[in-house]
Parts: structure tokens; C-alpha cells; sequence
């Protein structure tokens, strides 16, 4: 049933709860820290830290590309879960590595996953991760016995000394969707909308997107109004019926300008900053050390509540809100399974987040610069600190992988 303003309501009350049974992210082992960027650049480090509200940006090395982060992020959940059942790899990224073949395909065999099995890629900028989560659950109420991975990796790239530079960032995280989850149950009810403006994008022949970055900030909070109205009249609930909020993190203060936003849709006053900070602070925690991970981004967020928020949230409602430039908007909300917590990958993520290399301004922009071979010789990439897969060079064209421990 579709109601107004992109409202969608689905199915009976005896539906088997469908969501994310698991949940692992990844990020490169370099970093580049914004203090340094400020230094270099000339810019008050308070406007990145506060204004901003970014710490770091994660660099990816040159052995590291969106097929390896989403690799080494879903290694940990299968090792955990096994492959069997997995009927579909959802591979969602805006940084493509191929215009032809599917990002899917190349994680579909570095993993080992069973050949039958629907693998490919979904574009609509950060949208695409929500778009994959959402075909996911439905693939999983139509065959609960299937399980599907969605996997959601992007690397930010701006121009260098442009507004956008301090929000780079690169990520993956890998999702397993199934019936009966033991993380997230996923609400059918969502509100979304769609409008085809010029806000941020990325030509085919360009590694740098484009960006009218006020213009995209205003566009995100504009559409948060008309998903939320959408989702509220297909689930007739209101802001107190949500214990969290997980927003899509281009950079970290959106996060308070939106739940701003939200509690002036409702006539209510907003919080005092403290308060704020107790409620949003822990889903926001991963991305201020990473910068924007495009599509991985919004479940980027919710690993960081999950896994670092000290109130126990088992059975509590989170609400969700992507929002991908071009534009496409949907607001939606999941309730934590009680139990959660023994099914997290937290003491992984931390220490991946403690044991990364501090870059030198100098090294960044060696990276930045270093652009993948395109002359079709054979090149091998020089090992970098990685994950359990990396690039390990070209040939004739082709991208040759391989477990690097
Ligand atoms: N101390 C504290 N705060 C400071 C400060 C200081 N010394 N100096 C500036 N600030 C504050 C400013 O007051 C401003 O705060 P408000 O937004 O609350 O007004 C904030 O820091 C940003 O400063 P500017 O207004 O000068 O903005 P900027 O020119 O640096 O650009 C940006 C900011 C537009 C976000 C830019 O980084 C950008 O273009 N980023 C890429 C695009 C983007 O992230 N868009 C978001 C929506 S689109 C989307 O979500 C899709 C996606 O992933 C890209």
C-alpha cells in the first residue's frame, strides 16, 4: 500500500522479523589527521573538530581499493556465519572500479561464496547502501530460508584544498540479512522521496567528485522533512517513539542539524547540547575517525551506537535516515534485538581503529596523487598494512587480488 508522501506500509502481522543478523566495518590502516590538514591548509582546526565535527580522514593505500575494504569487512562475518545460504551479493559503491563488471563479483570469489548466487552493483551516490539494505530484506521475506550480503564500500575523493577535502574518507561494511536477526530488526515502515538535482557528483571521466556543498547540505535537511512526514503517516509514530538516531554522516555535525531539524518538524524544542550529545554522540564516534564513507556511512553509524553505546538498547527503536546526492532521501527505523551484544564485532573495531598509521601530509598527498596504472603492463602494488585481502596488481588491464595473511 503506498500512502502519501512516499509512505510505505507492507505485509501482516505474522511476518517472520527479517534485518541485519550481522554487521562487521572496515577502514584503511592510514589516516591522515585533520590537525595536520588545518596546518598545511591554514584553517582553524576547530572548524574541522567542531565546525565540522572530523577528526581524521582514513587514506587508503594504493593496494587497498572499495572490492578489498568490503572484503576484509565481510571476512570476519563469514568466518563467523559460514557462506552457505547466501543467494545474493548486494555490492553498493559510487567510487566504481569497472563501468562493466560488478564489484560484487570480484568479492564473490575472493570470499568463496556458492555459485548460485545473484551477484551486483547498486549506484545512487550514499543512497545506494539503504537501496541494497532494503532489496535485501525483501529478497529475505520472499525466501526466508536465503540469506544476502550487502555490501556498501566507497572512497570519498575531493579536489585538494577544496571545501570538501577535510570530509574525504574511505570504508566498507559488510551486512548478512536474514530472517529472525540477531542485531537489527528492520521496520517495514519507511518514507522516502526523490527529486533530480545537481548537488554532488562525479563525471565517468573525473576520480574527483563535484560538490555544491552548501547547496547539498540544505537538499539533505529539506528531504529529511518529507521522508519523516512520509514515515510517520505509514507508522503513525512520532519522534518518542525512537530511542536513537543513526543520520547519514558526510560529516558528523549533520548529525545535530538534523535531529535539530526533526524536533522543529515537531513543534518541540530540542534538547539541551549535553543531551544531544548523550543521544547522538555514540552513533557518530566511527565517522568522525574515518571522514565520509558514501554508501557505507548511515551503517557505519549504527556499528558505531551498537557497538559503543554504554545504555544497554535491546529492543530499543532506531531511527534511520539516508540521504544520497542526486538526490534520494528515506527515513525508516529498526528495533535492536535483545541479545545484540554477543553478535557484535566491537573489540575487532576498535582496535582496528587504535592500531592505524598517522600519515605525514607529505605521504597523503603522495597517495592522493598516485594514480593506478593505465597502460595495461603488468605492475605490482608495493604491500601496504592491509586487511586480510589486497590489490596485488594489474595486468593487461585486469585487477589481480589476493589474500595478503
Ligand atoms: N570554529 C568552530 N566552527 C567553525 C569555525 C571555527 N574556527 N570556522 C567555521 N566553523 C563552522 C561554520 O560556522 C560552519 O558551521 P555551520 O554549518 O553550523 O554554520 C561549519 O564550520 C562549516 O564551515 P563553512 O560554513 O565555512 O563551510 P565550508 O565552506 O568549510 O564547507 C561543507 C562545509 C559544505 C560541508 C564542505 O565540507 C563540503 O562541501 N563537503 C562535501 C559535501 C557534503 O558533505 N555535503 C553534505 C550533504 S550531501 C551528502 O550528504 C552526500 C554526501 O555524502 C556527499
Amino acid at each position: 500500500m503506498i500512502a502519501r508522501g512516499g509512505a510505505v506500509r507492507y505485509g501482516c502481522a505474522m511476518q517472520r522479523p527479517v534485518g541485519i543478523d550481522l554487521i562487521s566495518f572496515h577502514t584503511p590502516a592510514y589516516y591522515l589527521a585533520l590537525d595536520t590538514l588545518a596546518g598545511v591548509r591554514g584553517a582553524d582546526p576547530a572548524k574541522y573538530h567542531v565546525g565540522i565535527g572530523q577528526d581524521r580522514m582514513s587514506i587508503p593505500p594504493p593496494d587497498q581499493d572499495i572490492v578489498t575494504l568490503a572484503a576484509n569487512a565481510a571476512a570476519p562475518l563469514l568466518a563467523k556465519s559460514g557462506t552457505e545460504n547466501i543467494g545474493h551479493v548486494l555490492f553498493a559503491t559510487e567510487s566504481c572500479i569497472d563501468l562493466s563488471k560488478a564489484a560484487a563479483l570480484f568479492c564473490h570469489g575472493l570470499l568463496g561464496l556458492p555459485p548460485r548466487c545473484r551477484c551486483v552493483e547498486l549506484k545512487e551516490a550514499c543512497y545506494a547502501g539503504t537501496a541494497a539494505l532494503k532489496l535485501a530484506c525483501e529478497v529475505v521475506r520472499n525466501h526466508p530460508d536465503e540469506r544476502v550480503l550487502v555490501l556498501a564500500s566507497d572512497v570519498a575523493r575531493y579536489d585538494l584544498g577544496s571545501p570538501g577535502e577535510p570530509t574525504q574518507g574511505a570504508g566498507a561494511v559488510a551486512m548478512l540479512v536474514s530472517a529472525d536477526p540477531r542485531v537489527f530488526a528492520i521496520e517495514p515502515e519507511c518514507g522516502f522521496h526523490a527529486e533530480d538535482i545537481m548537488d554532488f557528483w562525479r563525471p565517468t571521466y573525473r576520480t574527483e567528485a563535484l560538490v555544491e556543498g552548501k547547496y547539498s547540505t540544505r537538499m539533505y535537511l529539506s528531504t529529511l522533512r518529507s521522508a519523516w512526514e512520509g514515515y510517520k503517516a505509514a507508522s503513525g509514530r512520532g519522534l518518542a517513539d525512537h530511542a536513537r538516531f543513526c543520520f547519514h554522516l558526510p560529516f558528523t555535525k549533520i548529525a545535530f542539524k538534523a535531529f535539530d531539524r526533526l524536533c522543529r518538524f515537531e513543534g518541540i524544542e530540542a534538547p539541551a547540547m549535553e543531551e544531544q550529545e548523550a543521544l547522538l554522540s555514540p552513533a557518530t564516534w566511527y565517522n568522525r575517525q574515518t571522514g565520509n564513507t558514501y554508501a557505507a556511512c548511515l551503517y557505519e553509524s549504527l556499528c558505531s551506537l551498537l557497538d559503543t553505546a554504554e545504555e544497554d538498547l535491546s529492543d530499543k527503536r532506531v531511527g534511520m535516515f539516508s540521504y544520497g546526492s542526486g538526490c534520494m532521501a528515506e527515513y525508516y527505523a529498526g528495533r535492536v534485538v535483545p541479545g545484540y551484544r554477543a553478535h557484535l564485532f566491537a573489540a575487532e573495531h576498535k582496535k582496528m581503529l587504535e592500531e592505524r598509521t598517522e600519515l605525514t601530509y607529505r605521504q597523503y598527498e603522495d597517495i592522493y596523487t598516485y594514480g593506478i596504472p593505465q597502460d595495461g603492463d603488468s605492475h605490482l602494488m608495493a604491500p601496504y598494512r592491509s586487511g586480510p585481502f589486497r590489490l596485488a596488481g594489474l595486468e593487461n588491464h585486469k585487477r589481480r587480488y589476493e589474500r595478503a595473511e
